[in-house]
């Protein structure tokens, strides 16, 4: 059990290196395994969940090591196509090895963890693109187990953008006969990534970051090298972070435009934000003012990852701001613990009302997912007195060092495990 103690009201003021993005990090080292190559990534943030991937690649026969920010697979020994249930369950987006799986092997057996702390977590636009392309398909009790001679390339319009069924149709096409367009792809910047990486390995990759994606054909570089892209929401973090304790933070090694829905909504809150290609600056005098209707979307439209953090940066901005959560259908966990800090929160469905209360008082809290926890670090920030919070292992899925950068921009925090 991780423990965070917060003592509010310092202002933050400094610059920050922002890590690699996990969300690129993690499809990525999955499709390290679509053909033998040696992979060498750098800027891989130090998290559990890339722990977690690199330990199936190890199951699945491939060496796989961490050193600092940079990693070494090689995915030549390969020698196995199931991941065990135990793997599965430290990582729910290791579904993305389904499709690297059935690219390699031609087969591939999971073990699927159910819901999440957000939500049921379906993975039928998965499943159904790739038994269009051909991929024969069994699940039983979770158990899931797909195989396929050889993956037939097609036209395939997926009902919701969903950012890892286009990663695992992404990785199958890549082993598919003829060409696979996926219309009404994701647009995420690590979709983009995903697509650079594939390109590295020797695959015809075209449209990714846009919402229609041609993939024509099979990986076959031995070697390659990849810099992993920044991380737009712990940079989101960051930015809310200093929106809430007041301060003049820079945030270096990050690109503005993957995160600009954000930066666009605390500037409307009263902040002074400042870009440059590879920087983003944010003044807060602390005192911030409602922002009235926020909708999270796909990108590029407000990211759901960013939608708790946001909040807690407006726990105590003058007024009304309403979010409106439209991507997972439980995203609202971290509000009965951001409200024993006396926050000014209802919810009905979708839906969260937040009115802004003069101050916050530090309490005891329990972080309940990844980025819900995240919230509790950056409202702690902004509280008066102490904040505890209780962590079982989230925050540190996808925040690298989070304790000792906000110390170093002059918070008041420490990490107890
Ligand atoms: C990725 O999850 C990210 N995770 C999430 O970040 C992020 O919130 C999400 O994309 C949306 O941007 C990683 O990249 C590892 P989806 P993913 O498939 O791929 C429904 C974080 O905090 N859906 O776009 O699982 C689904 O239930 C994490 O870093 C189906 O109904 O997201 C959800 O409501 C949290 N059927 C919505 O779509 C499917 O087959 C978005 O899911 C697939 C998804």
């Amino acid at each position: 059990m991780d423990i965070w103690h917060i003592r509010g009201g310092n202002r933050l003021e400094g610059a920050c290196f922002v890590q690699g993005s996990k969300n690129a990090s993690l499809p990525i080292i999955a499709a390290a395994v679509i053909s033998p190559a040696r992979s060498e990534l750098m800027n891989v943030p130090q998290l559990r969940d890339v722990d977690a991937s690199l330990r199936i690649l190890r199951h699945l026969g491939c060496t796989a090591e961490q050193i600092g920010n940079d990693v070494y697979i090689d995915s030549g020994p390969l020698a196995e196509n199931a991941i065990p249930h135990s793997l599965m369950l430290e990582m729910r987006s290791s579904v993305i090895f389904m499709g690297a799986l059935l690219a390699r092997c031609g087969e591939a057996r999971l073990s699927l963890p159910g819901g999440c702390q957000l939500g049921r977590r379906p993975i039928d636009i998965h499943l159904a693109a790739l038994r269009q392309m051909g991929a024969e398909i069994e699940e039983n009790g979770g158990e899931i187990s797909c195989r396929a001679v050889r993956l037939q390339g097609t036209q395939l319009h997926l009902p919701f953008p969903s950012v890892g069924a286009t990663e695992n149709i992404m990785l199958a096409a890549t082993a598919a006969e003829g060409e696979t367009v996926i219309h009404g792809a994701a647009r995420e910047p690590e979709i983009a990534a995903l697509g650079e990486y594939l390109r590295r390995m020797g695959c015809r990759i075209y449209g990714d970051g846009t919402d229609t994606i041609v993939i024509q054909g099979h990986a076959c570089e031995p070697e390659l090298s990849y810099r992993i892209i920044p991380d737009r929401i712990v940079a989101s973090t960051f930015a809310c972070a200093a929106a809430a304790a007041g301060g003049d933070v820079e945030l270096r090694g990050v690109d503005p435009e993957h995160f600009s829905t954000v930066l666009h909504v605390l500037k409307r809150a009263g902040c002074d934000i400042m870009c440059t290609k590879r920087s983003v600056r944010v003044r807060s005098g602390g005192q911030l003012t409602a922002v009235g209707d926020i909708c999270t979307r796909p990108y590029p439209g407000f990211p759901t990852d960013a939608q708790p953090v946001l909040m807690a940066a407006l726990l105590k901005a003058r007024g009304r701001t309403v979010i409106t959560e439209n991507i997972f259908e439980n995203r609202y966990r971290q509000v009965p613990e951001l409200r024993r800090l006396g926050a000014d929160i209802s919810t009905s469905g979708k839906t969260a009302e937040i009115w802004g209360v003069d101050r916050l008082r530090g309490a005891s809290l329990t972080a309940t997912d990844l980025r819900g926890g995240a919230a509790m670090i950056v409202a702690g920030l902004g509280a008066e007195g102490e904040t505890v919070i209780c962590d079982d292992g989230h925050v540190t899925r996808g925040y690298e060092h989070f304790d000792s950068r906000l110390r170093a921009l002059g918070a008041d925090i420490y990490l107890e495990h």
